[in-house]
């Protein structure tokens, strides 16, 4: 198999959920937003936007609202993690990537996602460990929730598809899941 820098990042960044408490430091955030601007999108609209939170207490405010509106979910699931004491959307990461855009527009996830990923792999290139984070996309039009993001600069009009959680790995790098087969097919 042929390899490379590029294909043995994307092999080998993992999703990693404990981070020590230690910020990023500025030229690798902003290595790693510039990454995340360099994304292609559909029609070439560029309307998303990227919003880096690096202040513990603010993201701590965040999770306590994300919390509040999961307790009161109907989904078991969500509820039991709004009223678990210990849990934190971010795994406590020293900074946060949110990722939004326009809803209206067609590509705007899609957009976000490929961006994400872009994240992902530059923040991967300078030892810098990170995680997808989902909870926003359901909390983002809570009003207290809504408060903090419009405070931190996310457009009133755009929804968070998804978060960026950055950090330095403070303990085992998770074990690669095993791909699964018969996801391919080439014609020829
Ligand atoms: C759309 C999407 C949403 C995800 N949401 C979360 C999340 O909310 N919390 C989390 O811990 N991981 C989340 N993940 C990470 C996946 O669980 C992870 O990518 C998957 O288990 C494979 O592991 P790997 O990233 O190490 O290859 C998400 C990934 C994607 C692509």
């Amino acid at each position: 198999m042929k390899t490379n820098e590029v294909l043995e990042a994307i092999k080998n960044r993992r999703s990693v959920r404990s981070f020590k408490n230690e910020q990023i430091q500025e030229d690798d955030l902003n290595a790693i937003l510039e990454a995340g601007i360099y994304a292609p999108t559909g029609m070439n609209y560029q309307t998303f936007h990227f919003t880096a939170v690096l202040n513990k207490e603010k993201l701590e405010e965040l999770n306590r609202r994300v919390k509040n509106v999961f307790a009161h979910s109907e989904d078991e699931h969500m509820k039991h993690r709004g009223e678990n004491e210990a849990w934190n959307f971010y795994y406590h990461a020293p900074a946060l990537i949110i990722v939004s855009n326009e809803e209206i527009i067609p590509s705007s996830g899609l957009d976000c996602a490929v961006a994400l990923q872009n994240i992902f792999l530059a923040a991967y290139s300078l030892d810098i460990q990170s995680c997808w984070v989902n909870q926003l996309r359901y909390t983002c039009n809570d009003p207290f929730v809504r408060e903090l993001l419009t405070e931190w600069g996310v457009p009133e009009k755009h929804f968070i598809f998804g978060c960026a959680a950055l950090g330095y790995n403070s303990g085992v790098v998770p074990q690669t899941p095993v791909r699964k087969e018969g996801t391919i097919s080439v014609v020829k």
